[in-house]
């Protein structure tokens, strides 16, 4: 091992060693890192259903679903997303790990797409490249409402094609996704022009702010010199006003830029989505040109809560990264936020399908029977549940009380020798004996029976 090396992971060890030491005679509790979460069943049921439709939406968009590593090359990052955004100079989760490569635990998902599509030559797939992803990401924020360090997004990116149809589709399957979930949703939509435009127009907004200097705070003052059109997204009550007034990139915009940005707007009015118009909005990651977005919930637009999500066009990325010039444009989603606004808006998941029948069983035979017929049933299409831990009769029957199931069959010690099960209807309590081999039919006529008088 070179030496190197070996200095490291003696010092990694003797980390550990004193996390061992500092815990020893400690009966210590454990609880969550700071700013995660467990998804318990009860809101696991959201995240599933908004999995469901995303997945629904994006094979309908023919949009092919990618999986990136959790685990990046810092550099990506640095140089994707910028040095000199929240994310790089503060958010990451980075360590240098035993080999002594710098990694970071993925703050976002466009910048590995990016890298995904240069590594794996998608250049030659047909274009543009539909691509979808839901995952965790983790960025060291102060948690707060809807601000959590490690989140879930879910996001579509459109790799190849510069056309303005492209950023609307984006902004247009976003926003279907959410209103069909019941969500009253608007797009903040500005357009930032090239790398050229914003060039100038920082130029200009320098000026401005240093003749505001004396109401800037210590932080903007900052990004006066480092990323003056972050001051633009500063949440400062004090400085609201100055923001208000200070002159619009839409002023400085290319005729290019413009053209596309009309393309833009010209789609989504077609497409009827609900747009506001943000001459402000310059979002906080350094690889986006022409068009950006937030996706807000639509009473709290004009307040400073958190916004659903964001995206926009990011023509210079791939050749940033090392590949062919590859316009593209994207979006991505903070699960958490959605469910937190479902929930808030009372709008819950659809019900699962209750079983129809349950299996219980009496004795250690029956129960190593009812394991044999459950698979039966459940192949057989039948909607089956049973409570196998569950010992007395009593308690099984009452289990199957309250999924409500219409029939339970009951696998005792004397059936099991008879080679019978027996059948009781829920709802009246009546109970036959009925052979094992024939019960599955048996039971799906009864269903089926039940169907056809419903109708
Ligand atoms: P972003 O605006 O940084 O953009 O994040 C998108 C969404 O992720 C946010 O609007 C929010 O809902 C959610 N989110 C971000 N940080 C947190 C957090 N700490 N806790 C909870 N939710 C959070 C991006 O990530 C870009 N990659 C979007 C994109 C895709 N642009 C082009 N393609």
């Amino acid at each position: 091992m070179p030496k190197k090396m070996v200095k490291k992971n003696t010092k990694e060890k003797n980390k550990i060693d004193e996390v061992v030491k500092s815990n020893k005679n400690r009966s210590s509790k454990f609880q969550l890192v700071r700013g995660t979460k467990d998804i318990l069943p009860s809101r696991q049921k959201y995240f599933l259903w908004l999995y469901d439709e995303v997945k629904r939406i994006a094979s309908s968009y023919s949009f092919d679903k990618i999986e990136t590593p959790i685990l990046e090359h810092t550099n990506l990052f640095v140089r994707g997303v910028g040095k000199q955004t929240d994310i790089v100079e503060k958010e990451m989760f980075s360590f240098v790990d035993q080999g002594g490569d710098n990694l970071t635990l993925r703050p976002e998902g466009t910048a590995a797409v990016a890298r995904a599509y240069i590594e794996h030559g998608m250049l030659s797939w047909p274009q543009p490249v539909k691509l979808w992803y839901w995952g965790k990401m983790l960025r060291h924020e102060r948690p707060q409402a809807g601000r959590l360090r490690e989140f879930h997004q879910y996001g579509f990116e459109i790799l190849g094609s510069s056309d303005a149809m492209v950023d609307a589709q984006i902004i247009f399957i976003t926003y279907k996704i959410l209103s069909g979930l019941g969500l009253n949703v608007i797009i903040a939509i500005n357009s930032i022009g090239t790398v050229e435009c914003r060039h100038q127009y920082k130029k200009v907004l320098v000026d401005y702010f240093r003749t505001k200097r004396s109401v800037l705070s210590d932080v903007a003052k900052k990004q006066l010199t480092k990323n003056p059109l972050r001051i633009l997204d500063s949440k400062d009550p004090g400085l609201q006003s100055v923001i208000e007034q200070a002159p619009q990139i839409f002023d400085y915009l290319s005729q290019e830029s413009k053209d596309h940005f009309m393309k833009v707007l010209d789609y989504l009015d077609e497409l009827d989505v609900p747009i506001i118009m943000k001459p402000n909005l310059v979002r906080g990651l350094d690889y986006y040109n022409y068009t950006v977005f937030e996706v807000w919930n639509n009473e709290e637009e004009s307040s400073k809560a958190a916004a659903l999500g964001g995206g926009g066009r990011y023509d210079g990325l791939v050749e940033l990264l090392g590949g062919r010039p590859t316009p593209a444009a994207g979006v991505a989603l903070g699960i958490e936020r959605i469910v937190a606004k479902l929930k808030q808006a009372e709008i819950a998941p659809p019900t699962e399908d209750s079983p129809d029948i349950f299996v219980a069983q009496l004795g250690e035979e029956a129960k190593r029977k009812s394991l044999l017929l459950f698979e039966e049933l459940r192949l057989a299409g039948v909607k089956v549940s049973e409570s196998l831990s569950k010992e007395g009769l009593k308690s099984q029957l009452e289990i199957a009380n309250k999924l409500k199931v219409k029939y339970a069959i009951i696998l005792g010690q004397k059936e099991i020798l008879d080679g019978t099960v027996m059948l009781r209807d829920m709802e009246n309590g009546i109970q036959e004996i009925v052979d094992i081999k024939k019960i599955t039919n048996e039971v799906k006529k009864r269903l089926d029976k039940r169907l056809k008088i419903k109708k």
